[in-house]
């Protein structure tokens, strides 16, 4: 066979030929990305075999067919059909052999790297001889398998400290965080930068020179400090980082993510007895991990994500989603700004509103922060920075309302303020303009009733701060069009959130279960528990905060505000905490105000518990214990049976969107999976058990949600 048949071996990879030199293209057929799978390697290997064999080839050049992806990493599918710890280590072995063959190759292989170049994939361009990479935004690179519980397999523990130093690749390897071209250029990981129209050009000419010897081995720059070498030189100094190392991922993790651990044993062998013994650790500790429930969990989140991604918001097919060129947002506050932001980010033209010529500047203000942001993080170039912020333009009229596709109203949370302002907008915005609000609490049904053509008008329900939080809620009424939710939909998704459809409902979806958990912490007050001991139990739990400091966060007033109008539609097992309802009424804020359960400095940075609010609970100072558990279960219980009521009353559209939901939303741990896949894990009968347990003691605000009693006498569970 000649070389140029070789295509014909291959389905994932195109070969041919140029001035003595292979060029390998990866481009898995029908897929959007590359992935490595051990048929992709199977392939690579005989072609590798095959380019040796071929005695006019001298070198090769690897890069991707696909737009903007390079090889985004291992096939994940592969690890759900994984059954035991032996099973996993072995498609660990066959990755480090894939890597080795690579590295071993005879003829040098260069990789050209645009786009995501993660896990798997960087393993691959590791082990290559050579790397280029475009200086292009798209261009990253990373080992994010600690991002799903485990850690990297095909030898990218023992390869990447090598090539950028020990610290550096822990920065890496122990989050599971990318690095940008610049970074990895100015770190050692790659080892030049080019324009993507010159990627392929210059690999060529650089093979060239490798395989006529007339190069010598890449240019190595100096990928570290001069300070770190000394210290990663010697076996004390080693010891050093990797004790630092292991302290600061145990405080990140607070021990519930084994994986990050067992990265750094894996490194840890590798400097110590050689990469065989490396790679033998690295093996053996991917198939423990890969056994875990942490890991289970994290892969289920990234197929629920992934299968989020896909789906329109709507049941019925083929529904196109309008295009959204023009944005106009009304409410220039903490959230308008915000939302302001985002989008101008994703090149939409927005418009600003709100009732005053100072909240609109101050808006403007907010917004400009928040691009600048990306600007001092070098993000984006200077020239970008002022293209996006040129987008924004603000008003205290209508004006520029004339031609929106779409207004995202952020007034105050006030129905008839609501129903005014959305009044005033249809007169000026096209008629089939779809209009959207805000609210965490007001249901869309009733601010719909202001309006003229209900069928355009929705709920889009962000997150604070909005450039960071992941999560869109869509509220959809029984009106809503198909066209304004998939229009919906699909916007959130282009300013890159996680977009859940929920039925409308008061509180909808996160509000509420949010509402039924701080609630439960409220009570736990009136009992007379410590402020600390309540949120560092939550927070052992695996939530980012406790929810006292959360209520702080959100605004003591919205909170309360938030719990009457649950408690006027839930009635009895939502009756307000009186811990909440007094502090609110004391005219404490939280944060924002600059006193709350905890002291707050002028810059708004969080102290210590504010002793003085133990005056005005119920218990005065009177402290009492309660076991931490007990406190975890009620409050964690109060929030999944809220859940459970939505999926059974049709709030929700899926357990999936309920776990995703609680996950980006409202800080539920990820590595249980969601509300819905932790009931399962306790088993529904036990869970149901205990809260007909917490009912019988606390009255009735425990009643098992009629769904979960159903499902516990079924024996049903969420996911099969
Ligand atoms: P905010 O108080 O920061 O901003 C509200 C803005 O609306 C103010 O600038 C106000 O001047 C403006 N406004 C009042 N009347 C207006 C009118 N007639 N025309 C134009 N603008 C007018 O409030 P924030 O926090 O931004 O909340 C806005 C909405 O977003 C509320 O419905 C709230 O429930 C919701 N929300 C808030 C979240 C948060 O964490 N702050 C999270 C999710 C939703």
């Amino acid at each position: 066979m000649t070389l140029a048949d070789a295509s014909l071996v291959s389905d994932a990879f195109r070969v041919e030929t140029r001035d003595n030199v292979a060029i390998i293209t990866f481009d898995l057929p029908d897929k959007p990305v590359n992935t490595i799978s051990r048929t992709v390697g199977d392939e690579l290997i005989a072609l590798l075999d095959h380019i040796e064999r071929a005695t006019l080839v001298h070198a090769a050049v690897l890069l991707s067919g696909k737009r903007d992806s390079f090889i985004a990493g291992a096939d994940i599918e592969q690890f759900r059909v994984l059954h035991t710890a032996r099973d996993a280590e072995r498609l660990s072995r066959d990755g480090q052999m894939l890597m080795d063959r690579i590295e071993r190759s005879r003829v040098p292989v260069i990789a050209a790297i645009h786009g995501a170049c993660l896990g798997g994939g960087l393993e691959a361009a590791l082990a290559c001889a050579y790397r280029i990479a475009t200086d292009h935004p798209s261009t990253a690179l990373g080992l994010p398998e600690v991002q799903l519980g485990l850690i990297p397999g095909a030898g990218g523990t023992q390869r990447l400290p090598q090539r950028v130093g020990l610290r550096n690749a822990l920065d890496m390897i122990l989050t599971g965080k990318s690095v940008r071209a610049k970074k990895a250029l100015s770190i050692g990981l790659v080892d030049e930068l080019v324009h993507p129209a010159i990627l392929l050009d210059v690999a060529l000419d650089r093979a060239r020179a490798f395989a006529s010897g007339t190069s010598a081995r890449p240019r190595r720059r100096r990928p570290h400090k001069a300070a770190d070498l000394a210290l990663e030189r010697n076996p004390l100094g080693r010891r050093l980082v990797f004790r630092q190392a292991r302290e600061q991922t145990l405080r990140k993790t607070r021990g519930h993510y084994p994986a990050p651990l067992a990265a750094l044993t894996a490194v840890a062998a590798g400097y110590a007895e050689g990469r065989a013994k490396g790679l033998a650790v690295e093996a053996f500790s991917f198939g423990e991990m890969a056994m875990t429930d942490v890991s289970t969990q994290l892969v289920f989140l990234f197929f629920a994500t992934s299968a989020l991604k896909k789906d329109s918001g709507v049941d019925t097919p083929n529904v196109a989603p309008l295009p959204v060129h023009k944005l106009g947002v009304l409410g220039a506050g903490f959230m308008g700004a915000g939302i302001a932001a985002v989008a101008a980010m994703q090149h939409t033209a927005v418009r600003l509103k709100d009732a005053a010529p100072e909240r609109v500047g101050k808006g403007l203000r907010a917004v400009y922060d928040v691009l600048r942001e990306r600007l001092r993080k070098r993000r984006i170039t200077r020239q970008q920075f002022a293209d996006e912020f040129a987008l924004v333009g603000g008003t205290t009229e209508y004006t520029g309302f004339g031609n929106a596709d779409l207004v995202i109203e952020a007034v105050f949370e006030d129905l008839e303020l609501k129903q005014r302002v959305l009044r005033e907008a249809e007169a000026v915005i096209p008629s089939d303009a779809i209009y959207a609000s805000n609210t965490s609490t007001i249901p869309i049904t009733r601010i719909a009733e202001a309006s003229r053509r209900p069928e355009q008008v929705l709920g889009m329900h962000f997150f604070s701060p909005v450039p960071k939080m992941p999560l869109l809620e869509v509220i959809t009424t029984p009106r809503t069009s198909d066209v304004a939710t998939v229009t919906a939909v699909a916007y959130g998704k282009t300013l890159g959130k996680h977009v859940i459809v929920v039925n409308d409902g008061p509180g909808f979806y996160t509000t509420r279960t949010l509402a039924a958990f701080m609630n439960e912490a409220g009570y736990l007050l009136d009992q007379g528990v410590s402020i600390e001991a309540l949120d560092r139990a939550l927070v052992e739990f695996g939530f980012p905060v406790g929810p006292v400091t959360l209520l702080d966060e959100v605004g003591i007033d919205v909170g309360a505000k938030v719990g009457h109008v649950l408690y006027e539609a839930f009635g009895e097992r939502l009756t307000p905490a009186q811990s909440l309802e007094r502090v609110a009424a004391s005219g404490r804020l939280g944060r924002k105000g600059g006193k709350g359960f905890y002291r707050y400095d002028a810059h708004g940075k969080k102290g210590p518990v504010d002793e003085t609010v133990y005056e005005i609970l119920p218990t005065g100072a009177q402290r009492r214990v309660i076991p931490a558990e007990e406190m975890e279960t009620r409050t964690v219980l109060a929030m999944v049976n809220e859940a459970a009521r939505c999926l059974g009353e049709g709030v929700l559209r899926s357990a999936r969107d309920g776990d995703l939901g609680a996950v980006f939303g409202i800080g539920f741990p990820p590595f249980r999976g969601g509300p819905f896949r932790y009931v399962d894990t306790l088993g529904v009968g036990a869970a149901a058990r205990q809260l007909r347990e917490l009912n019988a003691k606390f009255g009735a605000r425990f009643e098992p949600a009629p769904l979960l009693a159903r499902m516990a006498k079924t024996g049903e569970r969420f996911y099969p």
